[in-house]
C-alpha cells in the first residue's frame, strides 16, 4: 500500500517528516491533517503518523508537514523557535514530529492545559534529551506557564513554598534562565494557513460517486453513499473496511499480508453520526477514538455521575490507549471489530452491555460480549454487513463501573492485563445484583468471568466475598501456560488484584470517602553556574547557546543521510539475515530473487575483492551462521519495494549446528567465553572476611538495552568514474573506522575513500563499529554494479542485527562489620557478549575497572568475563559497562544496610565513601572532595532527610502503596584506557571575507559538539560565532580520527580547534598590532596580501592514559566525574506500576562550555538510564529470534515517565586544570543515576516487604518492571496464585 510521503520521499522533497519505526509507534512521522467536519460545518484539525496512513485516505484533506508551517528562510513557527532556543532538540530526528504534535494542539487550543500538551506528546519519542526541555518550550504556550522559567524574579519555583523548600531558599540558588521567554515570537493565530478553498468547496458539494485508485497490488474503493457502501461489501466480502489502518497497516506489515481490494467508508457521514437519547449513546463506528473521547468527556459533563460509570471508565482508558496521533486515526468500529485480546475498551464495553448496529440490506443489533470478541460465527457480523454504531447505555444508580489495565510503562505501551469491571447493588444496600468482569490479554480474545459472576450474586460486598471472588476468578480465567505475551504468574496476580482494587474503589463509594488525587506535572528547575562576571559578554564560552542546528531540526530543513537527494542510477540494497541461531549453511538458492523485476544484483562474500571482515566476525556469512540476524547476503534493486520483495525469494537451506548458547548461564556452563578473564585484586581479601561481623552473597542480574537511536543504520556509497574513488554518506561515530574497513574490503588504498558525516541522528555507543560492516556491504555493492547504493534498515532489521548493551550477571560476597563498615568485597560477573568479540573485551575492563563506583574497601577482587552466545553481537552503548557493573556494587550495599538494620545512605556515604586523596584499585591517584560534595549538595538539594521521614510516614500508614526514596553517588571516568584515542586535530580555514571554516574530527550525534567547537573558536579568535561556520565532518579534511565516543569528544576536539585558532591569532598577531583600530576583515585582508596563511592545523596529543592488566595497575583515565542522584517513587503494590515523584541530580561539570547542552546530556543519559533499569526488556523466542523489534514491544521512556519533578544543577566552581576552559565531558555518567530510580523501586518493595515478613533474597533483577514489583510485593494474592498453580 502506498503511505503518506513515506514511500517516496526522496521524489516530493519533503524530508521533514522522518521515518523511524513504520508502526505508528514513535511519532517521528507525525503530519497535520485538516477536514470539513459535515456534522459540526468546522475544520478539524488532527494529528496523525504518516507512516500508517494510505494516502487513498487523505482525499478531500488538506495536510501540513513542518515545512508548511515555517522555515528558516522565510519565517519561523513559534513552536518551532521555542522548542529550538529551549534546548529541546539535540540530534533533531524527533523534533518535526515534536513539533507536529505541538502545532496541531495549538490549532486546536490556543492556550492549551499542560493536561493537553502532556497528551498531545505522549505518542512522540525522543531519545535524546529526555523530555524535560522539549515540555519546557510547549508549556510556555499554556494557559499558565508555571515553569521555572516563567519567574523573573530570579528565584526558583520551588522558593515560594510547599514542597518542602526550606533547603532550596538560599540565594545560591538563584534560577539562570537557559532561555529567555519574552524573546518568543508571539503565537499568532491569524498567520495560521488556512484551510485550502477548494477542498473546502468540494466538502460542501461532496462528490457522491465512488472513486477508486488502483495500485500494482491493491484496488482502493471509497463510496460517496451508504448504498453504495453496503453494495460494494457485499460483492466483496472479503474485503476489509479501511478505517485508521492502525490494525490492518501493521498487520499487514508484518505478515505480509495483502488485500487485494480494501473498502474506504470514510465519506460515509452515516458512520460518524452521534446520538443522544435518555437512556444511553449511540457513537457512529467510524469515529475516531479521539472524538469518542471527546463525546464521553461531553457526557461526563452534562450528565449526573450516576448515568456515567461506563462512560468514565473508558474515558480513563482512552487517556493512555496509545498516543494522540494513534487515537486520532483509530476508530471506534476498526478498534470493536478487530478484537484485540490486549484491547482496553472492549472489556468496558462488555460489561457496560455495549450493542452492536449492525447493516446491511436492513439493521439488526447483536451483543458486544464474549461471543462476539471470540468470533463465533452465532455471534458475529455476516460478511456482508458492517457495523454502523456502537449504543452504549447509561449506567445507573448503584452501579458501579471501573477500568484496570497494568502495562509496562504508563502510556504508549499495550496492556499485558486490562479490564472492564462492573456492580450493581441492590437498593441502598451492599448485595450484588449483578456482577460482570471482563478481562484482556489473557486469553486469545477478551474473556468474561460469567461463572464467578453469577456465583457472586445475592452476596454482600465484603471480605468473605472478596476472597471468594479470588478463588473462582482463578479457577475460571485460567491462563494456559502459552498466554499471549507469557508473564503467566504476573498475569494471573493481576486478574486477582484487579478485582481487588474494584472491591476498595466500591467499599470507598459505598462510605462516601472517594478522593482520588490527580497527579500534576511539577516542574523543574535547573540552577546553573553562571559565567564569570568579567567575561567578555562576546565570548560565548560557558553559556547557554542553543544548538547550532537547533532551528534546522525544529523545521524539518536538517539534512541526515537519508534526506540525501537520489543520485542519478541509484539502487537500494536490503539485507538478508540468518533465521538460525548456529547451523551451516548448506546452500543459497538465488535464482528466483535475480527473476524479479527491478532486482539488479544479489551480494555475497564471493563478490567481496579483499577482506570479508575478521576471521571470527565476518562482514558476510561463510559456511557458517552463529545468531540469528547475522548477515548473509545482500539484495540490490532498482527501488527497496523491489529489493524487499526479493529477499522473501532466497533460499538458504541450513543445517543445525550444536552447542547453542543464549544465556549467561549456558554460557558458563559450556565454557564459551570471547577472551580471558579480567581481574583486579587488592589486599587480602580471604583474610579479611575471616575477620568480619557478617557476610552476605547475592545475585544480580542487569538485561540488555536497546540503543534505539531515532535514526536507524543507513550508508549512501557513490562509485566515482575514476580512480576507483569512493564518496560515502555515513551515520557513524567513526567515519575513519568506516574508511578503513570499506579499504580492507574493496581492496583499494585508504585516500580513495571520503567518509562525509553531516549529522547523525543519535548514536549512543550504536554506531561506532557497526557503520563500518553495512559501509563496507553497500560500498561491494556499488563496485560490483558500478552504481551508486543506498542502505536504510528498517527499525526492525536495526534491533533484530545490531546488538545492543551487554545483559550482565554478576555474584557477590560482602563481608563487613555490624556498623556498615564494608572490609571485604568479592565480586565476579559475566557479560553476555553474544557471537563476537566486537567491544566486549574493552567493555569487560571498562566494567572492572569502574566496579568499585565511590567505595574505598581495602580488600577486593573484581573478576569480569565476557560470554560467547549465540545471540548477535553486543557493543558498546552509553556508559560502556558501567551502568550495568556499578549496579552489582550499590546493590552489594543496599544488601549490607538491610542487614545491619541501618539506612543505605548512612552505608553509603559514612561508612564507606572515598573521603581523602586516595588510590583506586588500579592504584590511580584521586580527590573525592568533590564526589563528596555533590553527594552533600544532592542531600541538601532534594532536602533528603526530612522526605526520607516523610516516605516512612507515609509508609506506615499505606498498605497497598510504598513509597521509596534514594540517593546514589557516583564516580565515572572519562576517556579511553589508551593515549592513542586521546588524540585529536582541527583543521581551520579563514576565507577573505573573514568567515572561518572549522572542521574537527567529532561527529554531531547530538550531543551537541559543533555548537561547543564554535564557542571555542569564537574565544581563541576573539570573534563571534556568527563568522564561522562547520559543515561537516569528513575524512577528506580531518584524517585517521578517533570514534566519537567515551564522554571524551568535546574534550579532545576543543583542544585541537583551540590549537589550530591559536597558530592563526599568533600569524595574525603583528598585523593587529600594527593596525589595532582595524577590524577582523581588515586584518585578514591584510594577511592575504602578505602571504600569511589563513589555513591551519590544529592537533592535540592526547591524555596521558594506559593500564597494566599484568599488575593491575595504571593510569587509565584522565580524570572523573562526580555526581549524585536522589529518587523518590510511589509503587503500587497490587499492579506493580510506579509513579516517579522526584529526582534532584547534582553533576560536577567543572566550567561548563555549555550548560544548556550538558544539562541536556546529564538529562538525557538519565532518562535513558532510566528506561535500562525500569522498562527496557529484550525478549527473545526459544529459538533465539528476537521478539522486540519495534516500539510496541520495546519500551523506551515516553514523555509520561519523567519525573514529576525533575530538578538538575551543576555543581558551581569546582576546576580541572586539564581540560579545555577546565570543561568536563558529560556525555555518559547521568546513565547510571538512572539507577537512583530503581534504588527507590527497591526501597518501597522493601518497605512492602517488611510490612508483609517477607525475607530478602538479595536476588537483584533489572530492571525492575511492573512484573518484577508486583511479584516482589507477595501478598494473599500471589499468594492465592501460587497456591492455585499448585493446585491444579
Ligand atoms: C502504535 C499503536 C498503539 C496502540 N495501542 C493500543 C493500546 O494501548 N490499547 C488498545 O486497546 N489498542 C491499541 N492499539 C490498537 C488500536 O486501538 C486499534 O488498532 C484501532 O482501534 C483499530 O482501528 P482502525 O480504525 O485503525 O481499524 P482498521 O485498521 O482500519 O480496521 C481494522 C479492522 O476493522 C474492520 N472494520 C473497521 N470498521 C468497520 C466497520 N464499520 N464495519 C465492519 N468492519 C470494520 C476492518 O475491516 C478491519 O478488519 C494500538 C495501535 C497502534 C498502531
Ligand atoms: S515512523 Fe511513523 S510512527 Fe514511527
Ligand atoms: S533529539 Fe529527540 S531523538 Fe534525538
Amino acid at each position: 500500500m502506498w503511505h503518506l510521503f513515506l514511500d517516496h520521499p526522496l521524489l516530493v522533497r519533503l524530508t521533514g517528516t522522518k521515518y523511524a519505526c513504520g508502526r505508528g509507534g514513535c511519532g517521528a512521522c507525525t503530519v497535520m491533517v485538516s477536514k470539513h467536519d459535515p456534522v459540526s460545518a468546522k475544520i478539524r484539525h488532527f494529528s496523525i503518523t504518516a507512516c500508517l496512513v494510505p494516502i487513498c485516505s487523505l482525499y478531500g484533506a488538506a495536510v501540513t508537514t513542518v515545512e508548511g508551517i515555517g522555515s528558516i528562510n522565510t519565517r519561523l513557527h513559534p513552536v518551532q523557535e521555542r522548542i529550538a532556543r529551549s534546548h529541546g532538540t539535540q540530534c533533531g530526528f524527533c523534533t518535526p514530529g515534536m513539533v507536529m504534535s505541538m502545532y496541531t494542539l495549538l490549532r486546536n487550543h490556543l492556550q492549551p492545559s499542560e493536561e493537553q500538551l502532556m497528551e498531545a506528546l505522549g505518542g512522540n519519542l525522543c531519545r535524546c534529551t529526555g523530555y524535560r526541555p522539549i515540555l519546557a518550550s510547549g508549556r510556555t504556550f499554556c494557559v499558565e506557564s508555571t515553569g521555572c522559567q516563567k519567574k523573573r524574579t530570579g528565584k526558583c519555583c520551588l522558593d515560594l513554598g510547599g514542597n518542602d523548600s526550606s533547603s532550596l531558599s538560599r540565594e545560591s540558588d538563584i534560577c539562570t534562565d537557559l532561555f529567555v521567554e519574552e524573546e518568543f515570537q508571539p503565537l499568532d493565530p491569524t498567520q495560521e494557513l488556512i484551510f485550502p478553498p477548494e477542498l473546502l468547496r468540494m466538502a460542501k458539494n461532496p462528490e457522491k460517486q465512488t472513486l477508486t485508485f488502483c495500485g500494482e497490488r491493491v484496488t482502493w474503493i471509497s463510496p460517496g453513499t451508504l448504498k453504495d457502501l453496503l453494495e460494494l461489501k457485499a460483492k466483496h466480502p472479503e474485503a476489509p473496511l479501511i478505517l485508521g489502518n492502525t490494525s490492518l497497516g501493521p498487520a499487514m506489515k508484518s505478515q505480509g499480508r495483502v488485500h487485494p481490494i480494501l473498502l474506504s467508508p470514510a465519506r460515509i457521514s452515516e458512520l460518524s453520526m452521534v446520538f443522544k437519547t435518555s437512556d444511553g449513546l449511540t457513537i457512529g463506528a467510524g469515529c475516531s477514538l479521539a472524538q469518542v473521547k471527546d463525546i464521553l468527556a461531553e457526557q461526563v459533563s452534562e450528565l449526573p455521575e450516576e448515568k456515567t460509570q461506563t462512560y468514565r471508565a473508558l474515558l480513563k482508558h482512552l487517556k493512555s490507549l496509545a498516543g494522540q496521533q494513534i487515537r486520532n486515526m483509530a476508530s471506534l468500529g476498526g478498534h470493536v471489530i478487530s478484537r484485540h485480546c490486549y484491547s482496553d475498551l472492549n472489556p468496558i464495553l462488555v460489561v457496560g452491555n455495549a450493542t452492536l448496529n449492525l447493516i446491511s440490506e436492513g439493521t439488526r443489533q447483536i451483543p458486544l460480549n464474549d461471543h462476539f470478541l471470540a468470533g463465533l460465527a452465532s455471534a458475529d457480523l455476516k460478511p456482508e454487513e458492517i457495523l454502523e454504531s456502537v449504543y452504549i447505555p447509561h449506567s445507573q444508580k448503584w452501579e458501579f463501573v471501573s477500568a484496570f489495565r497494568q502495562a509496562q510503562c504508563q502510556q504508549n505501551a499495550l496492556a499485558d492485563v486490562s479490564a472492564g469491571m462492573r456492580v450493581i447493588l441492590e437498593e441502598a444496600t451492599d448485595t450484588i445484583k449483578e456482577l460482570s468482569l471482563s478481562y484482556g490479554g489473557v486469553g486469545e480474545s477478551t474473556i468474561g468471568a460469567h461463572k464467578s459472576c453469577q456465583q457472586l450474586i445475592g452476596r454482600p460486598w465484603n471480605e468473605p466475598m472478596l476472597e471468594e471472588a479470588c478463588r473462582l476468578l482463578l479457577e475460571e480465567v485460567s491462563l494456559p501456560g502459552w498466554a499471549p505475551g507469557g508473564r503467566v504468574e504476573f498475569k494471573r496476580t493481576l486478574v486477582v488484584s484487579f478485582f481487588f482494587k474494584f472491591y476498595l474503589e466500591v467499599l470507598q463509594e459505598l462510605k462516601k470517602l472517594v478522593k482520588v488525587s490527580v497527579s500534576v506535572l511539577g516542574n523543574s528547575c535547573l540552577p546553573l553556574q553562571s559565567v564569570d562576571s568579567h567575561q567578555s559578554l562576546q565570548d560565548p564560552v560557558g553559556r547557554p547557546i542553543m544548538h547550532l542546528s537547533g532551528l534546522k531540526h525544529a523545521t524539518g530543513e536538517a539534512i541526515f543521510c537519508d534526506d540525501i537527494p537520489m543520485v542519478d542510477r541509484e539502487l537500494f540494497m536490503v539485507l538478508v539475515t540468518s533465521t538460525k541461531a548456529h547451523a551451516k549453511i548448506i546452500s543459497i538458492d538465488l535464482s528466483e530473487a535475480l527473476e524479479l523485476p527491478g532486482v539488479v544484483d544479489v551480494i555475497t562474500a564471493e563478490d567481496i575483492p579483499g577482506t570479508n571482515g575478521a576471521e571470527d566476525d565476518k562482514l558476510l556469512a561463510v559456511d557458517e551462521v552463529l545468531c540469528v540476524g547475522q548477515i548473509i547476503c545482500a539484495v540490490v534493486a532498482e527501488t527497496d519495494v523491489q529489493a524487499k520483495r526479493a529477499i522473501e525469494k532466497i533460499k538458504i537451506t541450513y543445517k543445525d549446528l550444536e552447542p547453542i548458547i543464549f544465556t549467561i548461564n549456558d554460557a558458563i556452563k559450556h565454557n564459551s567465553f570471547l577472551c580471558p578473564e579480567k581481574k583486579l585484586e587488592q589486599g587480602n581479601i580471604e583474610e579479611a572476611f575471616e575477620k568480619v561481623d557478617q557476610i552476605v552473597e547475592g545475585e544480580v542480574h542487569v538485561g540488555g538495552q536497546e540503543h534505539f537511536y531515532m535514526e536507524t543504520q543507513r550508508v549512501i556509497v557513490i562509485p566515482k568514474a575514476e580512480d576507483k574513488e569512493l564518496d560515502i554518506y555515513v551515520s557513524t561515530q567513526d567515519p575513519a573506522h568506516v574508511q578503513k574497513t570499506v579499504s580492507s574490503t574493496l581492496n583499494i588504498p585508504i585516500n580513495r575513500i571520503t567518509c562525509h558525516v553531516k549529522r547523525v541522528g543519535g548514536g549512543f555507543g550504536g554506531k561506532v563499529g557497526r557503520p563500518a560492516v553495512f559501509g563496507a556491504i553497500a560500498a561491494v555493492g556499488a563496485i560490483k554494479t558500478g552504481r551508486p547504493i543506498r542502505l536504510v534498515l528498517d527499525r526492525e532489521d536495526d534491533m533484530l542485527i545490531t546488538g545492543g548493551r551487554h545483559p550482565l550477571f554478576g555474584k557477590y560476597k560482602v563481608g563487613f562489620m555490624n556498623n556498615g563498615r564494608i572490609k571485604a568485597l568479592d565480586i565476579e560477573c559475566f557479560i553476555n557478549g553474544g557471537c563476537t568479540l566486537d567491544d566486549s573485551e574493552q567493555v569487560t575492563e571498562f566494567l572492572i575497572l569502574k566496579l568499585e563506583n565511590a567505595y574505598k574497601i581495602r580488600n577486593l577482587r573484581f573478576r569480569g568475563r565476557a560470554c560467547m552466545t549465540n545471540l548477535p553481537s553486543n557493543t558498546a552503548f552509553r556508559g560502556f559497562g558501567f551502568p550495568q557493573g556499578t549496579l552489582i556494587t550499590e546493590s552489594c550495599i543496599t544488601a549490607v544496610a538491610a542487614k545491619c538494620g541501618l539506612l543505605p545512605e548512612e552505608v553509603r556515604l559514612e561508612k564507606n565513601m572515598y573521603k581523602t586523596i586516595d588510590k583506586t584499585i588500579y592504584k590511580q591517584a584521586f580527590s573525592p572532595e568533590t564526589l563528596i560534595r555533590c553527594w552533600n549538595e544532592c542531600l541538601d538539594k532534594s532536602s533528603f532527610h526530612s522526605r526520607r521521614i516523610q516516605v516512612e510516614e507515609f509508609n506506615k500508614k499505606n498498605y497497598w502503596k510504598k513509597k521509596g526514596i534514594a540517593i546514589i553517588p557516583m564516580k565515572f571516568s572519562v576517556g579511553f584506557a589508551a593515549t592513542s584515542y586521546h588524540q585529536a586535530a582541527a583543521l581551520v580555514h579563514i576565507y577573505t571575507d573573514g568567515s572561518v571554516l572549522v572542521t574537527h574530527g567529532g561527529n554531531e550525534l547530538g550531543q551537541g559538539i559543533h555548537t561547543k567547537m564554535l564557542q571555542v573558536a569564537s574565544r581563541e579568535l576573539k570573534l563571534p560565532m556568527s563568522y564561522m561556520h562547520i559543515c561537516e565532518t569528513s575524512t577528506a579534511t580531518v584524517p585517521n580520527t578517533i570514534a566519537t565516543a567515551a564522554s571524551i569528544g568535546s574534550d579532545v576536539n576543543g583542544k585541537a580547534v583551540q590549537n589550530a585558532c591559536q597558530i592563526l591569532l599568533k600569524r595574525l598577531e603583528p598585523i593587529i598590532k600594527k593596525n589595532p583600530g582595524g577590524t577582523w576583515e581588515d586584518w585578514i585582508e591584510a594577511a592575504f596580501e602578505q602571504r600569511i596563511s589563513l589555513s591551519a592545523t590544529g592537533y592535540f596529543r592526547g591524555y596521558k592514559a594506559d593500564m597494566d592488566w599484568e599488575k593491575g595497575e595504571g593510569d587509565p583515565f584522565p580524570y572523573y566525574v562526580y555526581g549524585a542522584a536522589c529518587s523518590e517513587v510511589e509503587i503500587d503494590c497490587l499492579t506493580g506500576a510506579h509513579k516517579k515523584i522526584r529526582t534532584d541530580i547534582i553533576m560536577d561539570a567543572c566550567c561548563s562550555l555549555n550548560p544548556a547542552i550538558d544539562i541536556g546530556q546529564v538529562e538525557g543519559s538519565f532518562i535513558q538510564g532510566m528506561g535500562l533499569y525500569t522498562t527496557e526488556e529484550l525478549k527473545y523466542s526459544p529459538e533465539g529470534v528476537l521478539y522486540s523489534r519495534g516500539p510496541d514491544e520495546y519500551k523506551i521512556p515516553t514523555i509520561t515517565d519523567v519525573p514529576e519533578e525533575f530538578n538538575v544543577s551543576l555543581l558551581p566552581s569546582s576546576q580541572t586544570p586539564l581540560t579545555i576552559y577546565s570543561s568536563k565531558g558529560l556525555g555518559e555518567s547521568g546513565m547510571f543515576l538512572g539507577s537512583s530510580v530503581f534504588f527507590a523501586i527497591t526501597d518501597a518493595v522493601a518497605a512492602a516487604c517488611k510490612e508483609r515478613d517477607i525475607v530478602e533474597d538479595f536476588i537483584v533483577k533489572s530492571p525492575a518492571t511492573p512484573e518484577q514489583v508486583r511479584m516482589a510485593c507477595a501478598d494473599r494474592f500471589t499468594e492465592m496464585v501460587r497456591n492455585y498453580c499448585l493446585l491444579s
